[in-house]
């Protein structure tokens, strides 16, 4: 297994980089196994890929099955809701669409569906339980999807799906450790000049994942992992 950095000059090249990364691991899963299951991430900076992936896409997208690594608990009608988000960003460039499974952050009970939202994921991974890919951002305290420093929600080995919580408060569903790690890749998607230094503390850093969250996926050998960066995200990693 492997960390591939690759960094691009600003978030046009990173968008379509991280495109042909999409394309390329969409026609294998779904040469191989018939479809291709994607946890997308929130959050601004897939905001600016998904609209070029729906416009440059040439998958067969009726055999693509799109999770979400997490949602706010918010109604999908919600701009901060990031299914409205990929709504209105892929989904509504896409002629055929895709069967698309969103976490229901808006019922009473967020505990209810995340265990909601963990068998609808059961029943689509199957046996071998794995994402063809793990697509996540990262925050600038190392959160990942909605797997906070210092939280409860870190440590979960059995569930797929957990209810938690941003630090401001909001509550949150997000994907647990376990199912993200078991995904065929994960591509861990940065942009900006805001994001250099954790970069460099998430790469270079002591180990401690329970105060960067990201390290459990980006510090693991064992783990297929891509790092896509703009340059002034990467601008002090060294790649060799
Ligand atoms: C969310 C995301 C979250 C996001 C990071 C980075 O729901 O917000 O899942 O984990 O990926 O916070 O967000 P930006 O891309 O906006 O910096």
């Amino acid at each position: 297994m492997s960390l591939r950095i690759e960094t691009a000059a600003d978030a046009e090249g990173l968008a379509a980089k991280v495109v042909d990364r999409l394309e390329a691991l969409g026609n294998t899963a779904i040469r191989e196994r018939g479809r291709f299951i994607v946890s997308l991430a929130g959050g601004s900076t897939p905001r600016a890929v998904y609209p070029r992936w729906a416009q440059r896409s040439t998958l067969d997208w009726s055999k693509v099955v799109l999770l979400f690594g997490d949602e706010r608990c918010v109604p999908p009608t919600q701009p901060e809701s990031n299914f409205r988000m990929v709504e209105e960003t892929l989904l509504a460039g896409l002629r055929v669409k895709p069967q698309v499974y969103r976490m229901e952050g808006e019922v009473p009970d967020p505990g209810q569906a995340a265990r909601q939202y963990e068998n609808t994921v059961r029943d689509l991974l199957g046996a071998d339980g794995r994402l063809d890919l793990a697509l996540l951002g990262m925050g600038e305290d190392g959160h990942t999807a909605s797997l906070f420093p210092r939280q409860p929600a870190l440590r979960e080995a059995q569930a797929l799906c957990v209810r938690t919580a941003a630090p401001t408060g909001q509550p949150r569903l997000t994907l647990t450790v376990p199912v993200l790690r078991n995904a065929r890749e994960l591509m861990i998607l940065v942009a900006g000049a805001s994001k250099a230094a954790i970069v460099n503390r998430v790469l270079e850093g002591r180990l401690d994942p329970e105060s960067l969250p990201i390290q459990f996926f980006l510090r693991d050998g064992r783990l297929n992992v891509s790092l896509m960066l703009d340059r002034a995200a990467g601008v002090n990693v060294k790649v060799a």
